[in-house]
C-alpha cells in the first residue's frame, strides 16, 4: 500500500505552513536603524520566481532599489499627493515614505492578449506572496503598495523599466518591523460554498 507520507516532499508540516502564512502581516513601521541584508533579498527573489506561472512565460521583473531612486520616488509622490491633497499631507507623506528601510518594486511585462495579461498579472502577484512569506520567515516584514505613483511612466523610468512594455505590480517595502499590525479575515462560512 502507498503511504501518503512518502509521496510528499514538504519539509514542513502543514501546521507550521499555517502558521507562516497567517504570521504575515502587512507592516507600515519599520527599524531605521538596519536593513535587511541584500543576500537575503536576493534569495526571496530566487524564491519568488518559482510562482506558478501559465504557460511559464515568466512575467515577472524586480528591480532592488537605492537611495537614488527612492529619492526620486519619494519626491515624485510627495508632489503627487501635494497637488491632490495639499501640502501638508504631501509634507507628511514625504517624512513617512523617507523612512522606508528597504525598497524593491515587481513590475510585469505587458501583453496583449487579455487572458495572458490576467494570468500573468495572477502569477506576479503569486511572486509577490513568495518573496514576502520567505522575507516572513526570516523576521522581515513587508508592505506592498499599488499607489498612484506607481502608474506614473517617471515611477517606472526611475526604478529602470520600460513603461511601453511593463506595468507595476507593487512596490514593496521591506524591513525589520517596529510593530505587527493584526489583521481580521471573515469566517470560512462567509466566504466558502461548497456543491454536491
Ligand atoms: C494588490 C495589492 C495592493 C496593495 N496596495 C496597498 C497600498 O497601496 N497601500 C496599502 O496601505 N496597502 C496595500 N496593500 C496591502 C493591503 O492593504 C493589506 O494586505 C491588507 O490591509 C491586509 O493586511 P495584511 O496583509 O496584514 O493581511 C496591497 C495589497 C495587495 C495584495
Amino acid at each position: 500500500m502507498t503511504d501518503r507520507a512518502t509521496l510528499s516532499d514538504s519539509p514542513v508540516t502543514p501546521a507550521q505552513t499555517a502558521e507562516l502564512l497567517r504570521g504575515r502581516r502587512t507592516v507600515d513601521r519599520f527599524r531605521t536603524d538596519t536593513v535587511p541584508d541584500k543576500t537575503l533579498i536576493h534569495e526571496a527573489i530566487e524564491v519568488a520566481r518559482w510562482a506558478p506561472n501559465h504557460h511559464v512565460t515568466e512575467p515577472w521583473r524586480f528591480a532592488l532599489l537605492g537611495p537614488a531612486a527612492q529619492a526620486r520616488i519619494v519626491e515624485l509622490n510627495t508632489a503627487l499627493v501635494t497637488a491632490s491633497k495639499g501640502a501638508d499631507v504631501g509634507e507628511a507623506k514625504r517624512e513617512r515614505w523617507a523612512k522606508m528601510p528597504g525598497w524593491l518594486a515587481v513590475t510585469c511585462q505587458s501583453q496583449e492578449d487579455p487572458v495572458t495579461a490576467r494570468e500573468d498579472y495572477a502569477a506576479c502577484a503569486c511572486a509577490i506572496q513568495n518573496l514576502t512569506l520567505y522575507l516572513h520567515s526570516a523576521g522581515v516584514a513587508s508592505k506592498w503598495v499599488s499607489g498612484a505613483v506607481t502608474r506614473e511612466s517617471a515611477f517606472m523610468e526611475a526604478i529602470g523599466a520600460d513603461p511601453d512594455a511593463e506595468y507595476c505590480v507593487g512596490l514593496i517595502w521591506y524591513g525589520y518591523p517596529l510593530r505587527r499590525p493584526k489583521s481580521q479575515r471573515k469566517g470560512l462560512s462567509e466566504i466558502m460554498r461548497e456543491r454536491d
